[in-house]
Order: structure tokens, then sequence, then C-alpha cells
């Protein structure tokens, strides 16, 4: 048997419970490859998961469901060529922890086709730091880069939110200038550690704004969506760019046209789980090169399995800062130092 959590929706409200899992709870869909069986040692508490923890069906693909969107750990089992027993893996999406089981449980059968190998720099504990936040950061660097902004000032929205913190390290190690806008302007010291020039309150962005405005950034990486996405559109410099990554504040956007075709503004949008392998592979040696270890330690708090749930509701009500880890088993390179907190 398998120690992990399973979200039951029924008509009434969700079940959430912390259960020994049966065969059943772990194997994929019959359309979903499950080729590699791995040791999970961390998953992490990602928005998307704190989603699943409430019940929301647009996460809980299949009902019952492993949540878990991030699985870190190590091969037991492959039938993939690619993966053999005792290699480090991880994965982010794909699936997993919405519509095919995720990473809080013990065990987890994956598509060898999606997972990467875990980078030597980074430790279970840390890979799960990252987890899908950082990962996603990544693609929105990657993306600003592929649309050819290289430098300038960059706004970072969500910034103390798990994409948002480590959206500012990486702008901030390829030369670009992050401006943090945070509703918790008691985190400015921590923004400017992990490399915030400056610092915006998120109330700025959150008004109702003019068609165009002055001009401020050179690119934005949004985690919130709304109206501090729309304000930051117009805010665009010439031929400057918005990566949209997230709803923190709303799905909604209500621009007028007036940024793209008065200043070229473009509108880049990123999925972190329908990345294919290549970018993926990609995303994770760029981290690896890019995202110093102790930056990692420093944003990430790890928490037992046991307490997900009660620690998915922070997540939900906006009063986390930084990334949660949650160490789900034993782990094969396990020299963990991020801080092992109990949550209050
Ligand atoms: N596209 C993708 O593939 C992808 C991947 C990962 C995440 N996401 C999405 O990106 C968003 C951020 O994810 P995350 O894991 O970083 O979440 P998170 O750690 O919970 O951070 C979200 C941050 O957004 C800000 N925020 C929260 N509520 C807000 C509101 N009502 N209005 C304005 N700002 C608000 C807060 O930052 P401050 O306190 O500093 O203002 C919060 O720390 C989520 O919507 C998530 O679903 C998308």
């Amino acid at each position: 048997m398998t120690r992990g959590w399973q979200i039951t929706l029924d008509e009434a409200s969700p079940r959430v419970a912390l259960i020994e899992l049966d065969a059943a709870a772990l194997t994929p869909g019959a359309d979903e490859r499950g080729d590699v069986e791995v040791a999970v040692a961390y998953s992490g508490l990602n928005f998307k998961d704190a989603l699943a923890f409430a019940g929301n069906p647009g996460v809980v693909r299949r009902s019952p469901l492993v949540p878990g969107i991030d699985v870190v750990g190590t091969v037991t089992a492959s039938t993939d060529a690619r993966w053999a027993p005792g290699d480090r893996v991880l994965l982010n999406g794909a699936g997993a922890g919405e519509t095919r089981p995720g990473g809080l449980a013990e065990r987890a059968l994956l598509d060898g086709g999606t997972l990467v190998a875990t980078p030597a720099g980074f430790t279970d504990a840390q890979a799960a730091g990252i987890g899908t936040a950082g990962f996603t950061a990544m693609l929105a660097v990657l993306a600003l880069e592929r649309h050819g902004i290289t430098e300038g000032d960059v706004l970072v929205t969500g910034a103390s939110g798990g994409l948002g913190s480590f959206a500012i390290a990486l702008l901030a190690r390829a030369g670009f200038t992050a401006t943090a806008a945070t509703g918790r302007p008691e985190n400015a010291a921590r923004l400017r550690e992990l490399g915030a020039a400056s610092i915006i309150d998120r109330a700025e962005l959150d008004r109702p704004s003019r068609a165009l405005e002055s001009q401020r950034w050179s690119a934005v990486i949004d985690a919130v969506g709304g109206q501090p996405l729309a304000t930051a559109l117009s805010q665009l410099r010439q031929d400057g760019a918005a990566v949209s990554c997230g709803n923190a504040a709303s799905p909604a956007l209500s621009s007028t046209v007036m940024p793209f075709i008065l200043r070229g503004a473009a509108l880049l949008g990123v999925n972190s789980t329908l990345t294919p392998l290549a970018r993926r592979e990609h995303a994770w040696a760029r981290l690896a090169r890019d995202l110093d270890p102790a930056v990692v330690d420093a944003t990430t708090r790890i928490v037992a399995l046991e307490h997900a749930a009660e620690q998915a509701a922070e997540v939900l009500a906006g009063r986390v800062v930084g990334r949660l880890a949650v160490r789900v088993g034993a782990s094969t390179a396990s020299t963990t130092t991020a801080t092992e907190t109990e949550p209050a």
C-alpha cells in the first residue's frame, strides 16, 4: 500500500483525505502511459494544487484524484528505455495531479516521455522547491528572449509568490532590471535580496487604467491577470511584451487594442503543463545554470505530507511567501538545507 492524499468530488463538498491508496488510485487512465514507476521524495504546493484541495473541478479532472502537479523522486522500475532504476527524475504538470495521479503519494506511475533528469546541482528538495513555479518563471524568461527582449525594465506581478519570486531571481541573473509588484510591502527586503531593483505596490496597477499610459516596462511577467495586467499592458514601452502566466487576481482581461496597434506590444502565453519535452529539458538546463541553489533554499519552506491540506488553504488565502515543497518519502539526494518548518 502507498500513503497519499486523495480528493474525491461528489455532489456535496469535496472529500480530502490522507490514506493508504490502492493500486487503482495510482493507475493512470487507459489512454495515459504509466511506464515509469517512481518513489516520490518531494512534491509541492502550487496555486493549482491549492485549487485541487479546494475541489476545483477545473483542476480535479478525475475523481478520485491523487493531487500534486510536481513530482520529484527516483525511478524504481521502468519499461521506457530512457529510464532505469536509480535515475533521479522530476515532472512538472503534463496532467499529473489533474487528469492523472500526481506527486502527493509515495509512489507514482509516470509517462517516461514527460520526465526530465533532475539536474545534479539540485537536491530533490530543491528541485521540488523550484517546481512548476520556477519552471514556469524560466519558460517566461525564455519566451521574452525568443521574442528578442534580452534587457530592460521588467515588471513582475504576484512577486511574493512562487512564480514571481523565481522570475525576479532569473531576470536579475539574466541582466534585466526587475521591478516587483506586491500587495505585501512587508516582503520588500526579501524581494530585493532576490534581485528586485525596485518595488511597487500592487494597488498602483489594480485601478482603472487609460488605454495608453506612460511607457515604463520593456516587459512584464504576470502571475495575476485581471486589472493589474491590463494596467501593465498600457504601460509597455514600444515593442514590449507581457507574458501572461497566471490568474491569482482574476482570469478576466479587459484591455484596448491601443498597446498592440500603437506600441507594437505583444501578449505571450505560457502553459507549463503542455510544454514539449525538448523545451522542458532546455528550461531545466537553464535553471541548473542560472539559479543558485542557495536562492532556492531561501525561497522554499518544506512541509510534512500530513500538513499539505492545511498549507494548501494558506496558499489560497494568499498568506504563503515563496514556495512550499512537500516531503513525501525518502530521498536519494536529500542533502536538504531548506528550512523545515511545521505550520503554525
Ligand atoms: N501558466 C502556467 O503554466 C502556470 C504555472 C504556474 C503557475 N501558474 C499560475 O500563476 C499564478 C501564480 O502561481 P504561484 O504558484 O506563484 O502562486 P502563489 O505562490 O500563490 O503566488 C501568487 C501571488 O499572487 C499575488 N496575489 C494573490 N492574490 C492576489 C490578488 N487578488 N490580486 C493581486 N495579486 C494577488 C500574491 O503576491 P503578492 O502578495 O506579492 O502581491 C501571491 O503571492 C497562479 O494563478 C497559478 O495558477 C500558471
